[in-house]
């Protein structure tokens, strides 16, 4: 349904995407990924014909959204950042207004209005139809946004971080909401929270600094998770630094950081993928016999993974460190 090839975007001298490439096959639901400023609104508003891209290709239904715009945007829905409004207008005024300008027949409007209104939970459990904009609360504005892209009934949902600046309860209600809308459209929605694309997305696409550095099911890029692995360990006995540097003396160990707590030492130790290293650290603990209250292996979770893929640079050199 959006098939995307050698996309690069260029403001100025700034490159804010530089050369991706992904698909995305029809009643799916993409979470686009990735740190301020890794180039997802800029992605998602090329893929809208708000911007041209610099060069490469992007198609939307089969469509390309530089030669083929007007058929691009009637099969697209978009909700962008800050969902523009007109406050002074009524929610019903402000969605019949937007439905005639979509240029939907005035004999469908009050109908496609009532069809998104009622979606995106605006009729119940409360009337908000004739609510001013300016008396909305954030997340009812929110609504209006989304039931504002669903009026011709699109077959693409593009939303820009759909819940930004939403409180738990209304992200719960919308993460439940775009749920529901993927059953029927296909829908590319970015984030840059790793939890909320996990529950909605079927398909995670992860960007940094304008590349895909990732891609996958929430399941497929949590078992490339698996490593580094890390062994937490506290013990007394002896000297922090010399107990870290015996740690790190341990075949397959990558780093050894420390820190105190009163007379215990605590041991981040990490070793390489998949490695579990319990084991050897135990042995080595029990020959110089340290005494020990905890030992655990961490196994690093998705957000991990998403931090290192995003905001780290991996040294790959072995290292002893005091995190004090
Ligand atoms: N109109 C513009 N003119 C110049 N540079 C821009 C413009 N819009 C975005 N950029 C730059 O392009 C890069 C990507 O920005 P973009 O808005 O696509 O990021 P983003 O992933 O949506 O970030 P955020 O999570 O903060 O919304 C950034 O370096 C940004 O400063
Ligand atoms: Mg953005």
């Amino acid at each position: 349904m959006i098939d995307v090839k050698n996309l690069t975007k260029y403001y100025g001298r700034t490159l804010a995407v530089d050369n991706i490439s992904f698909n995305v096959d029809a009643g799916s639901v993409v979470g686009f990924l990735g740190p301020n400023g890794a180039g997802k609104t800029t992605t998602l508003r090329i893929l809208t014909c708000f911007i041209p891209a610099t060069s490469g290709s992007a198609k939307v239904g089969g469509f390309d959204v530089f030669s083929q715009s007007v058929k691009v945007r009637s099969r697209i829905g978009y909700m962008p950042e800050n969902v523009p409004l007109y406050p002074e207008m009524r929610v019903r005024e402000y969605l019949m207004f937007r439905a005639a300008l979509r240029g939907l027949p005035s004999k469908q409007r009050s109908a496609a209005v009532d069809r998104a209104a009622e979606r995106c939970w605006l009729i119940s459990p409360e009337d908000m139809m004739r609510r001013r904009i300016d008396q909305l609360s954030r997340g009812y504005r929110q609504r209006v946004g989304l039931a504002d892209c669903l009026l011709h009934d699109p077959e693409v949902l593009v939303l820009d971080e759909p819940t930004i600046g939403l409180d738990p309860a209304q992200v719960r209600e919308m993460r439940k909401l775009i749920g529901s809308l993927g059953e029927k459209h296909t829908v590319i929605l970015s984030s840059h929270i790793l939890a909320e694309v996990e529950q909605v997305c079927k398909e995670l696409i992860v960007i940094s600094s304008g590349r895909i550095v990732a891609q996958g099911t929430p399941g497929e890029l949590r078992r490339r998770v698996t490593g580094p692995s890390r062994v937490i360990v506290e013990v007394k006995g002896g000297q922090p630094e010399l107990m870290a540097a015996a740690v790190a003396d341990i075949d397959g160990v990558l780093d050894v950081q420390y820190t105190r707590s009163g007379n215990w030492t605590r041991l981040t130790v990490k070793g390489g993928e998949n490695a579990d290293l319990r084991q050897d650290v135990a042995a080595l603990i029990a020959a110089k016999g340290y005494h020990l209250r905890e030992l655990r292996r961490e196994v690093s979770s998705l957000e991990d993974f998403f931090v290192q893929m995003t905001y780290e640079q991996i040294s790959g050199q072995k290292g002893i460190g005091n995190r004090e």
